[in-house]
């Protein structure tokens, strides 16, 4: 049996930075669905007398990182998916945006195989579950392989609550917001320094953490306020600060990251410089790296 799906990435507005076991967030989160940005994946799946067994070719190549990724993965979920022991699948992954081009690929791709993991549960029991339901069991899957990949499921916009095995659609704005932009200007390509999993591990002893996830809650609340609102300067100052404040938990983290270049300081200036000459709603936000969103 075949099976494929196509996922976009997504890009945090208010930032899943810290977690506790097993992948549920420490505070709630918000994301920009990244449309054009997708992985695409398909899965091949034939019976194994061998129990598990996983080929992975990302754009027609092996790669043996996502390979032992993917299968410590599925490893971990045997329970939830029986079939998965006598399975022999071949994954195929493609991405239509550059690797490290600062688009989060983990999202994309986990959500992906997330979907095709349902689907293929689908066949197996030859049941198919509606599509609410089926969603959100993808999201809960996604969120095992890669905490932000369960908010790439849903399109254009989306929420994690604090302590939610799932995410889910959120489309209460004034109409203005749901027609956002998101452009990346690239300051450098090369792999993150920072792994994702080792920042959220870095704040498990923060000094700052409690004040943290009480920040978000609140920089949550007000941004669905300004959305509500049609409040593009609030929100901006929200969005704004959880960038600049995930950045400021890095350097301040023990020991400390320092991802933003002196390039990233200089698109930021001159965004602000931009927005007040020509009163056009521009803002910024920052993932775990130096590229300006
Ligand atoms: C800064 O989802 O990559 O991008 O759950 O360990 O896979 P894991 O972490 P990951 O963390 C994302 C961190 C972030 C902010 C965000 O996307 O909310």
């Amino acid at each position: 049996m075949k099976v494929s799906w196509t996922s976009p990435s997504n890009i945090a507005l208010i930032k899943y930075w810290g977690k506790r076991p097993i992948q549920i967030a420490k505070n709630s989160s918000f994301s920009l669905t990244l449309k054009n940005s997708v992985t695409t994946m398909e899965i091949e799946s034939q019976n194994s007398n061998l129990g598990l067994q996983i080929e992975f070719l990302f754009e027609d190549k092996p790669n043996d990182k996502f390979k032992n990724k993917i299968l410590k993965y599925l490893q971990s979920i045997t329970k939830d998916f029986p079939w998965l022991e006598s399975s022999s699948l071949i994954i195929k992954s493609s991405n239509t945006f550059p690797h490290s081009s600062g688009i989060a690929s983990s999202a994309s791709s986990m959500s992906a195989l997330a979907l095709c993991l349902l689907s293929l549960d689908e066949l197996h029991k030859k049941e198919l579950f509606p599509k609410e339901i089926f969603l959100s069991k993808a999201s809960h899957y996604a969120r095992l392989a890669s905490g932000s990949a369960c908010r790439s499921v849903f399109p254009t916009m989306c929420l994690w609550e604090k302590d939610a095995t799932a995410a889910k659609v959120f489309m209460d704005v004034h109409p203005d917001f749901t027609t956002l932009l998101d452009s990346i200007l690239i300051v450098d390509e090369s792999e993150k320094k920072v792994s994702s999993t080792s920042g959220h591990i870095l704040m498990e002893t923060h000094p700052f953490r409690e004040a943290r996830f009480k920040q978000a809650e609140i920089n949550l609340e007000n941004l669905i306020l300004s959305m509500k609102k049609n409040d593009f300067k609030r929100f901006s100052e929200i969005v704004e600060n959880e960038a600049l404040t995930l950045h400021a938990l890095m350097m301040s983290s023990n020991p400390p990251a320092l991802l933003l270049k002196p390039e990233s300081l200089e698109i930021i200036s001159k965004i602000n410089e931009f927005r007040e000459k020509f009163k056009i709603p521009i803002t910024f936000t920052i993932d775990a790296g130096p590229n300006i969103h």
